[in-house]
């Protein structure tokens, strides 16, 4: 860890120097590829992982592609993050920009969302509970031959006691976090199966593996017995995986969006 994040800063310096006695002709090329190419004798690979500490904790959280889907559109959610101040430009650090909708790749929604006088009244994603976002959680396997219906949740027998579960459904199957193309004939909850999981369980944390955790016929319907009082927390477009079924502790943390209906949020399953 520590090694990986020296090596480029010490790199970096080298090509500093080194580009002052470079041909202008290589100096004045607006994106040359100086990391690693020659003036480094380290390889400067960086390491990035789905599982760490020996398949102890899963990162859950998807990164932020061009092409990862959103709600609706078949143009994915496109550049998001873009480089505005580059070191290669002359300037004394590289700085990157973001801009995005709230509610993107893997987030959290409040009640505001669906409830026009609760986002008046402020129940933006400031107000989530923390300690619903972190602790025991279940990761489960729904019926593939179903959307999560009153009686797909019926079959699933979650204990009573279980507070957070994160639903696996046909959606990781089917890769459809990995395709830009936005599909609606996703896997999510039905508005009975919502209102089931709120009336005969203890759940409230609810995880989804694609866009919604509303089926796209139902998705205002289905959002509605999980925001409604304002105790169910929704994180969609979670990444499940090759995590294996079972209990974990689930560690989610959103941005602190004073105002938002939505937010990123990064999330985390420790065995
Ligand atoms: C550097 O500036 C040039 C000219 O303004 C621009 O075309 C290029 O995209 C910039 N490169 C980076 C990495 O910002
Ligand atoms: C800094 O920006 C350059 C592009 O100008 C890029 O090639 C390089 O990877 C960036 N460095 C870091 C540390 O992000
Ligand atoms: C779930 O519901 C959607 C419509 O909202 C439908 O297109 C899809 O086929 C259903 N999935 C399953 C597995 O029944």
């Amino acid at each position: 860890m520590g090694s990986s994040l020296l090596l480029p800063l010490l790199c970096a310096g080298v090509v500093t120097v080194a580009t002052l006695f470079l041909p202008s002709s290589f100096a004045s090329e607006a994106y040359p590829s100086a990391y690693g190419s020659g003036s480094c004798n380290v390889e400067l690979i960086p390491v990035k992982r789905e599982v760490y500490a020996d398949g102890r904790i899963f990162d859950i959280t998807h990164p932020y592609t061009p092409n990862m889907p959103t709600f609706g559109t078949d143009e994915g959610i496109g550049e998001v993050i873009w480089l505005e101040k580059s070191m290669k430009n002359g300037s004394i650090t590289n700085n990157s920009h973001m801009k995005m909708p709230t509610h993107t790749g893997t987030h959290v929604d409040s009640p505001g969302h669906v409830f026009d006088h609760y986002f008046d009244a402020g129940f933006d994603v400031e107000t989530l509970d923390l300690e619903v976002l972190n602790g025991p959680a279940l990761l489960v396997d729904a019926p593939r031959d179903k959307n999560i219906t009153a009686e797909a949740m019926e079959s699933l027998q979650i204990p009573k006691g279980v507070r957070r579960v994160l639903f696996r459904t046909l959606n990781t199957d089917r890769k459809l976090m990995f395709k830009k193309e936005f599909e609606s004939d996703y896997a999510g909850f039905t508005e009975d199966g919502a209102r089931w999981l709120v009336e005969n369980t203890d759940i409230k944390l609810v995880g989804i593996d694609y866009v919604s955790v509303a089926t796209y016929d139902h998705i205002v319907s289905a959002h509605l017995p999980f925001l409604e009082g304002r105790e169910v927390i929704l994180v969609e477009s979670l990444k499940l995986d090759d995590v294996p079924a079972g209990m974990y502790n689930v560690h989610c943390l959103h941005l602190r969006l004073p105002g938002a209906e939505g937010a990123p949020i990064r999330c985390i399953l420790i065995k």
